[in-house]
């Protein structure tokens, strides 16, 4: 018989602490519906009873799920909570750091209004090409503003332009040594009582012990940890997928 998650959890996190088992913890720590949950049966009741995928973006995923990165995406569960926190929050404005072929630009593209629109940040347009059909049948291309370059250069620009405080809803997903530049310069972008969610901050488990030359695990830890102290917002840690950190800003 197969031993349950609970006790493999505590022998890892046994092994863990003598440095002897960082993967096969991490591996246990996603709960993503494509990811490390995908043949979990609480995974599937979670899907089959909450999740309200739009026919199109079930489209657009199975051709993701065509590329080799795939597992990049945003998991569909958790970009379903975020497009209900955008509505619930009247988003007309948003801005999606690291859009892939754009499940969750997409999705939030469907929840904006006519008016509003969705800034693109992504260095390859391969990715943004792969998507663009998908946005042209939902109806909601013009909503985009899709930015081929380095999204710090985007969002200096949106400043630049007296974009500041106009935004309501971020997503950070993009390259994780630049997490901290991106959020000082999202909250700069956000309006008081909008939301800047961040993706990753669980990074597979390794955020609990990052290892000496990983610089990517300790740029998140560096986050979450000035994230905690900061008191230009309120915040919640999900663990929701690869971990979701919604950073609300204050009024
Ligand atoms: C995790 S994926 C994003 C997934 C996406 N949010 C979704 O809805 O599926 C990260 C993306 O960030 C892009 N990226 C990496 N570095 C970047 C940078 N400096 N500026 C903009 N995009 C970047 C990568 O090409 C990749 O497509
Ligand atoms: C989820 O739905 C599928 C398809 O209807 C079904 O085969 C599966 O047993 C369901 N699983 C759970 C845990 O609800
Ligand atoms: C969102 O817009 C609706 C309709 O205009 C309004 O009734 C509601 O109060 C707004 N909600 C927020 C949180 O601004
Ligand atoms: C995009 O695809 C083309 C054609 O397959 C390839 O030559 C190019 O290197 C790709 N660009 C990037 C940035 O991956």
């Amino acid at each position: 018989m197969a031993p349950d998650l609970k006790t493999v959890f505590s022998f890892c996190l046994l092994l863990a602490l003598t440095g002897k088992c960082r993967t096969r913890i991490a591996s246990l720590d996603i709960f993503k519906s494509h990811g490390g949950a995908k043949d979990n049966p609480l995974m599937q009741y979670v899907l089959n009873n909450s999740l309200r995928e739009p026919p199109v973006l079930e489209k657009l995923r199975l051709k993701t799920f065509e590329d080799p990165w795939y597992f990049i995406m945003v998991a569909r569960e958790q970009a379903q909570l975020m497009a209900n926190l955008a509505r619930l929050i009247n988003t007309t404005k948003a801005i999606e750091i690291g859009m892939y072929t754009g499940y969750n630009a997409l999705s939030l593209a469907l929840v904006v209004p006519e008016n509003g629109r969705v800034v693109g940040c992504e260095i390859n347009e391969n990715y943004t090409n792969m998507g663009k059909p998908f946005f042209e049948e939902a109806g909601v291309y013009h909503k985009m503003d899709i930015r081929i370059q380095p999204a710090l250069k985007t969002l200096d620009d949106l400043l630049a332009a007296g974009e500041a405080e106009t935004f309501d809803f971020v997503f950070i997903d993009a390259d994780k040594q630049n997490y901290g530049n991106y959020y000082e310069k999202s909250l700069q972008l956000v309006r008081k009582g909008g939301i800047i969610a961040i993706d990753n901050v669980l990074w597979s488990g390794k955020v609990v012990d990052p290892a000496e030359d990983d610089l990517s695990t300790q740029s998140i830890d560096n986050l979450n940890k000035r994230l905690h102290k900061d008191d230009r917002i309120d915040l919640s840690m999900l663990t929701v997928g690869d971990g979701l950190t919604l950073a609300f800003k204050h009024w």
